[in-house]
């Protein structure tokens, strides 16, 4: 789906060898209005907290648990709330009726505006989930195109004719374009004897973005949200927004599914489209401080680099998709510092609410899927993710190592999963959207009545309660790193070095701004390490903070003796 990084075929001549010619990145960001550099946390709000008692997560459920993300528990520096929009939830959300409000599942406009200040009260961001490319077949501004090819909203959508008519007299579609969700990318409306386009669902009509009025009535929606105190928005698949103005046939390509099997020239990607997100950053920045990142919808690291501007950052792929070793890690490190350069600002994300969460995918990936194998690689990969160069994205429950649960198939909440087959690239992505694990006992903290979606088996033993009394949890290896990230400006947005570590089971980079010049060690093998440190970097070395409570000390001779699965930051001593 993707251009993944290529698996090395020697990982130890791979790794050192690409490491050696790493280039110096030295991106930072010194306005302090901007916070690129922060830590963006993302709450699925169905699955967070149930407030009112319904089952299902809502935003006075996240008011209830803001401090969790506050300054004493997880120091973050925003929360991004998946779509909480109006929605007949055909894509749980991501099928919106009015863009403007509140869906009264999730609670009340002052619900919203309440959440917002609770965070702004603890120096938390609020990012929105803007979902622009389509909206709900059940909006109104579907439901007036589709009655009609005059009005104001006429043009809303993309309307075609047929291509022509088969011997039965049914109509064909006007190009060969097909949904991602499976099955063909037109559907016929006999009232307006006309096809609409939708990439997603049928449910989900894909927007005219050429047509000027579809742009302004978006740009409106966006100043609203600022004006109520939002702080940054994640643009969901943006590059879908233009398309082919002629809506010409894509090539076909070899493939494994309909989807893969075209080159999608004509409805992703267009070469006007920067310009589009330059018109989209003029309205954010009619406020101080706003960010932006676009959800890059099937691309790779080369093209997440391409559409990064300033404060408009792109989701990156590599490393969610590469397996739990150091030669993959190295591969995917390397060729996003190549893509990005010393002067843009990668993201960086491990799990998020479409893919498997990284606890369950990362240990699986190396075939050591049970704990206390599992738990240890989930610390080792937060090390990562928060001592690499890059905006890192949480997502919720990973910092307790929550994994995907199998969901029966009637209880699949994810209707894409039922329509696409298991080799769809998102297969069932209700095993990734279980409710939040807060507490032992029925409900786990999550709710008092039953769950919308089952909780994990392991709710009762891998929860926040029981993770903030055990200083070897996985919850305490984030608070411990999340805490040490905000005293250090190398973390946060210095330039990134790797180094050959001399072990290909090892990867070693350095992390330096500001006068202050940092080493992070990551093993990827749940067996010891012996690494000499002044080979490896020069100078000498103090362990600070890392996977484990205590990080492995540096002998005097400065070889560091790391244990299974540890990963560990260090600070010039001598600096
Ligand atoms: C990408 C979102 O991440 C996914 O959850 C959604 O189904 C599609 N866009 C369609 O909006």
């Amino acid at each position: 789906m993707t251009d993944q990084p290529a698996a090395a075929t020697d990982p130890a001549a791979a790794t050192d060898a690409a490491a050696a010619t790493s280039a110096d990145s030295t991106a930072t960001s010194a306005d302090p209005a901007d916070w690129r550099d922060g830590v963006v946390y993302q709450i699925y709000p169905r699955s967070f907290a149930d407030h009112d008692g319904d089952g299902t997560g809502d935003l006075a459920g996240i008011l209830d648990h803001v401090d969790h993300v506050g300054p004493d528990v997880l120091p973050i520096d925003a929360i991004w709330l998946s779509p909480i929009y109006p929605s007949p939830g055909r894509d749980l959300g991501y099928d919106v009726t009015d863009h403007t409000a509140i869906d009264p599942l999730l609670g009340t406009e002052d619900d919203f505006d309440r959440l917002v200040a609770a965070c702004h009260e603890r120096g938390i961001n609020v990012i929105l989930d803007l979902v622009m490319n389509h909206t709900s077949d059940e909006s109104a501004w579907f439901l007036a195109s589709k009655a009609s090819r005059d009005g104001p909203f006429a043009d809303f959508y993309l309307w075609r004719d047929p291509s022509g008519w088969d011997a039965d007299g049914k109509p064909l579609p006007p190009n060969n374009w097909v949904s991602f969700f499976g099955g063909p990318g037109w559907e016929w409306v006999p009232e307006r004897g006309q096809f609409y386009y939708h990439t997603f669902l049928v449910g989900q009509p894909e927007l005219n973005w050429r047509n000027p009025a579809v742009e302004a009535a978006q740009w409106d929606m966006v100043r609203g949200w600022l004006k109520r105190g939002v702080d940054g928005f994640r643009l969901d698949v943006f590059n879908a927004f233009l398309k082919d103005a002629d809506l010409r046939d894509n090539p076909v390509i070899e493939g494994g599914s309909p989807w893969s099997r075209q080159d999608h020239r004509y409805d992703l990607d267009q070469p006007d489209f920067l310009e589009l997100i330059g018109r989209f950053r003029e309205i954010v920045d009619e406020e101080a401080g706003r960010m932006s990142v676009g959800e890059l919808f099937t691309g790779g690291t080369p093209t997440a680099a391409a559409y990064t501007r300033g404060r408009h950052i792109v989701f990156d792929w590599s490393l969610m998709e590469s397996p739990w070793t150091a030669a993959a890690f190295a591969a995917g490190i390397d060729l996003r510092e190549r893509a990005y350069g010393p002067d843009l600002w990668p993201t960086i994300a491990l799990s998020n609410h479409d893919r498997e969460r990284q606890a369950t995918r990362l240990s699986a990936s190396v075939g050591r899927d049970r704990d206390p194998d599992r738990a240890a690689i989930a610390k080792a990969a937060a090390v990562v993710i928060l001592a690499s160069r890059g905006a890192p994205f949480l997502y919720y429950g990973e910092e307790i190592g929550m994994i995907d649960v199998d969901i029966p198939r009637e209880e699949i909440v994810d209707p894409p999963a039922l329509l696409a087959g298991p080799d769809f690239p998102w297969y069932d992505r209700s095993r990734c959207r279980t409710p939040m694990q807060w507490q032992p006992g029925p409900g786990a903290g999550f709710t008092t009545a039953k769950p919308w979606l089952r909780l994990a088996d392991d709710a009762d033993t891998r929860n926040v309660a029981v993770q903030l009394a055990d200083p070897d949890s996985v919850l305490a290896a984030y608070r411990r790193l999340l805490r040490y990230r905000r005293t250090a400006p190398a973390l946060r947005h210095g330039a990134m070095t790797r180094l050959p570590s001399g072990d290909p089971d090892v990867l070693a980079w350095t992390r330096t701004a500001d006068g202050q010049r940092l080493l992070v060690v990551v093993s990827f093998v749940g067996q010891p390490r012996q690494l000499d440190l002044g080979t490896l970097a020069g100078g000498r070395w103090r362990a600070i903070v890392g996977s484990h409570r205590e990080p492995a000390a540096v002998a005097p001779d400065g070889t560091i003796a790391l244990r299974p699965d540890e990963a560990i930051i260090l600070e010039a001593a001598d600096g």
